[in-house]
């Protein structure tokens, strides 16, 4: 199986990110996965473009950041200054969808967006040829380490399907409660790129190693 891991650096030891993203660095294929959060859009605050900046000057691997804030528009030239790769930010945080996304092409990076658990597709259907990323997330945003929601199999299905039959070519990310357990099956229903945060920097990392080059031989 081909995919990304793109391990989310929420569940990393913020004592010591650089040898954090060196472990990343270990892993083919990978990105990383950076959670901003603001305590209005999810109940839970993590860090800005400050820490991007910092983590941006010890690795040429790619920055995804997901915004979980509200009023993205206002952070966008910030993360790009800060040296991210991709925007993926949440459809349910702006009325404007079409601007947001023309805003962030215009700063030369891929735009990703993200769909709540409940959120259907047919919110991002119109989208969908303009983006790079769609983010499914498997669980309800604001922290990690909580369980896969197994109807997101449903949605990372549907999207699969419609990018089929439209021949478009964004990929499917998924976010929230990937492990051992889920990552086959959220790649066989269409995934390409895993998002992990507990199961990647709190099992032992020789462990994580070996799932992953196991499963990229399946
Ligand atoms: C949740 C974040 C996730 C989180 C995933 O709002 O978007 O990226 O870090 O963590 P796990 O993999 O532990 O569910
Ligand atoms: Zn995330």
């Amino acid at each position: 199986m081909n995919f990304v891991t793109a391990p989310s650096i929420l569940s990393a030891d913020f004592s010591c990110l650089e040898s954090e993203i060196k472990k990343i660095e270990q892993i083919p294929d990978s990105w990383v996965h950076i959670d901003v959060m603001d305590g209005h859009f999810v109940p839970n605050l993590t860090f800005g473009s400050c820490v991007i900046k910092s983590i941006r000057k010890k690795t040429s691997l790619f920055f995804d950041a997901h915004l979980m804030v509200d009023n993205p528009s206002s952070f966008l030239e910030e993360f790009a200054d800060a040296g991210v790769n991709a925007i993926t930010f949440h459809i349910e945080e702006t009325h404007f969808p079409l601007r947001l996304v023309k805003e962030i092409k215009a700063l030369g990076l891929k735009v990703g967006v993200s769909l709540n658990p409940v959120t259907p597709i047919s919110m991002v259907y119109h989208l969908l040829p303009l983006i790079d990323i769609l983010l499914v997330m498997s669980v309800e945003p604001g922290f990690s380490g909580q369980k896969f929601i197994p109807f997101s199999i449903d949605k990372i299905q549907e999207a699969n399907r419609i990018r089929k039959e439209q021949n478009l070519h964004f990929l499917i990310s998924v976010d929230g409660g990937i492990n051992q357990d889920t990552a086959e099956r959220v790649l066989s229903s269409g995934a390409d790129i895993l998002v992990m945060g507990s199961f990647f920097f709190k099992n032992d990392f020789s462990f994580v190693k070996n799932f992953l080059s196991t499963l990229r031989e399946r």
